[in-house]
């Protein structure tokens, strides 16, 4: 069954049960500074799971867009994919564990309802306690009722941690395997030591297809649900989530929810009994193209097959979210994955600019029929295309131009030239032409023996270093250099996002920021336009804060103190233990005395800042315009 099929079947299956059909939320998360992508079908309603009244009602369901960046590097197995569609269903307070196993066990399996999968392919792993939360007997009990009335023989094993289950093997009776938290607790970070306090989770309850296949003792002495020898797919997740981590422990939520989310792909490959999720006709136009654009057939290249369609497929998508390749945060991914792509692409002999896109093509037709995802991908499809078009030309040209630049290199340590190529230089070919430091490291051990790979692997490792510094926070993302202009520029920034906040409301928050010494540019979240009226205030209130000549002070804290202090942060970026903030006013405050609760502004920022706002000039906003959707970007300059 295809996933559209799937798709619309789940959503009519809950509707039926009086569930809410909610449509997808962007991948790009609002409101949330945890995370860059939506990964999870959960996530954007976190704040109904901790207690609050969803508008719908207590029963939901969506098929979620969802992007895991964490799993990129398992993308080339039959199973992984870093962009998928997650069926939900949710009940807050509401139904609770039997009616949920026995809900989805029914439109799996059921003729007429679902996918139609036979029950007897069906294993189910439930929670064997720990951390202070008992055994989740009461799964256990709904899980043998279901399963019994199929006429399924359905006893419980105890697992344990995985290891146990790979030592223990499976009896022919056995359906219900009980886990630890590593694999049977779901929270959005994982176990529960590893969960911030006020995170939401749960003991869950994972369902298993059994494709069949000989077990790969690579993988441990005996197979079982949680193997990964290819066997069993996880198909379908039921957190029971009762639980909200406090300190080292756990208090009660205040209703007790159920969180359910299935792969789409991985239930349509299921249905179909086929192991490899690449092979359901989602993929089908993208293989014809890849294999067209390389003349080399998906058998025998899975790999390179894969990773291309994936990364074609989460591009697509991510674009169509108005995320655009960049250096840095949500850009900088969607860049990854189109570098990524076009290498695995060339790897295969397709090395003609625009060939990607060709693939990109062929997902937008395959989605076109499914609303409202499919009509949000043909509306943005020129610019989506576009985008990969350009990424695709731009890597394609750095990649000739650094290969030249090694090749020169290279060619004069042979030529009797320096022994050695320096790793300084080779570094440079780094920076200069953004050339992937992987590819560098490639070419050099393949190419020249008389390099020393290991210092260039040193300064390579020190520039990663260096980088996941500035993008903790340490420098301020985005800013081109540290000219006065720029620092000017910079400082306006900080009174501008304050000034939207106090135009537009304090749910505004800063999405993405780039400033030269020309102007500054910052991306915000906000629904809807800015009026003419609202641009003027906005800027006439930073005009009063430079007119005010405040000061700018730098205090360096414990991030946590910082964030009690309510300072600005931007989306997605991780902070170290210890961070830099800037404040702005009030008039007196001195670095000594910040007297932040009167301070008009509070950032987590590295700087540079101009010392008082008087430097700054006369401030005017150029322009404000749509880049996604909810997400505005404006453009500022000094005079
Ligand atoms: N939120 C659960 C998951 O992602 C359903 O597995």
């Amino acid at each position: 069954m295809n996933l559209a099929d799937i798709r619309s079947k789940f959503l009519q299956f809950y509707k039926a049960r009086g569930h809410a059909i909610v449509p997808s939320a962007s991948l790009v998360p609002e409101n949330d500074p945890t995370t860059l992508f939506v990964g999870s079908g959960m996530q954007p309603l976190v704040p109904y799971l901790l207690g609050e009244t969803h508008p719908e009602g207590a029963r939901v369901a969506d098929a979620q867009k969802s992007f895991r960046l964490e799993d990129v590097d398992d993308v080339g197995d039959n199973r992984h994919t870093t962009f998928f569609e997650m069926l939900g269903n949710w009940s807050f307070g509401d139904y609770w564990k039997e009616d949920q196993l026995a809900w989805i066990f029914e439109f799996l399996t059921a003729k007429g309802r679902g996918p139609e999968i036979d029950p007897r392919r069906l294993y189910v792993t439930i929670f064997s306690g720990g951390d202070g939360i008992a055994r989740d007997d009461e799964s256990v009990a709904a899980w043998r009722k279901i399963f019994s009335a199929s006429g399924i023989p359905a006893e419980y094993a105890e697992m344990g941690a995985e290891e146990e289950g790979s030592a223990r093997g499976m009896r022919a009776d056995e359906r219900i395997f009980g886990y630890g938290a590593a694999k049977n607790w779901w929270s959005r970070s994982g176990t529960p030591s590893r969960m911030p306090a006020g995170e939401p989770g749960g003991p869950d309850s994972e369902i298993f297809y059994d494709f069949g296949t000989p077990h790969d003792t690579k993988f441990g002495a005996h197979c079982h649900p949680n193997c990964d020898c290819g066997r069993f797919l996880e198909i379908g997740n039921s957190v029971f989530m009762a639980f909200r981590k406090e300190g080292k422990g756990f208090s009660d939520l205040p209703r007790r929810n159920v969180d359910f989310g299935g792969g789409l792909e991985r239930i349509a490959a299921a249905s179909e009994n086929e192991p490899d999720i690449f092979r359901i006709s989602a993929f089908r136009g993208a293989r014809a193209a890849l294999e067209h654009a390389s003349g080399k057939s998906y058998e025998g290249n899975e790999r390179a097959f894969r990773v291309v369609m994936d990364h074609v497929r989460a591009a697509v998508f991510l674009a169509a979210d108005g995320v655009a390749p960049a250096n840095k945060g949500r850009g900088y991914v969607l860049r990854r994955l189109i570098r990524r792509a076009v290498r695995f692409g060339d790897a295969l002999g397709m090395a003609r600019d625009g060939e990607l896109s060709a693939v990109a093509r062929a997902f937008i037709g395959e989605y076109k029929e499914a609303p409202p995802l499919g009509y949000l991908l043909e509306e943005h499809a020129g610019r989506i295309l576009a985008s990969l078009a350009e990424e695709e030309k731009k890597f394609r040209k750095t990649l000739r131009e650094g290969l030249k630049e090694l090749e020169k290199m290279i060619g004069s340590a042979e030529a009797g030239g320096p022994r050695e190529v320096d790793p300084a230089r080779a570094f440079f070919v780094y920076q200069t032409y953004g050339f992937p430091l992987e590819l560098i490291q490639e070419e050099l051990a393949k190419r020249a023996r008389s390099v020393d790979v290991r210092k260039f692997e040193e300064e390579a490792r020190k520039h990663q270093e260096l980088s996941r510094t500035a993008s903790a926070g340490m420098f301020k993302g985005g800013l081109a250099d540290a000219s006065q202009k720029t620092t000017r520029l910079h400082t306006a920034h900080h009174l501008l996002l304050k000034a939207l906040q106090a135009v537009l409301g304090p749910q505004v928050k800063q999405r993405g920021s780039n400033i030269t010494q020309e102007r500054l540019r910052m991306d915000f979240s906000y629904e809807g336009k800015m009026t003419e009226k609202e641009q003027r205030e906005a800027e006439r209130i930073v005009n009063e804060k430079i007119a005010e000549d405040l000061p700018v002070i730098r205090s360096e804290m414990p991030r946590g103190e910082a964030e009690g202090l309510g300072a600005e942060r931007e989306f997605g970026q991780k902070y170290p233990e210890r961070v830099s903030v800037y404040s702005i006013g009030p008039k007196g405050a001195t670095p000594a005395d910040p007297r932040f609760a009167e301070a008009f502004s509070i950032e987590f920022c590295g700087g540079p800042h101009v010392s008082r706002t008087g430097e700054i000039g006369r401030f005017r906003i150029i322009k404000e315009e749509a880049v996604g959707a909810g997400i505005r970007r404006i453009r500022g300059v000094i005079e």
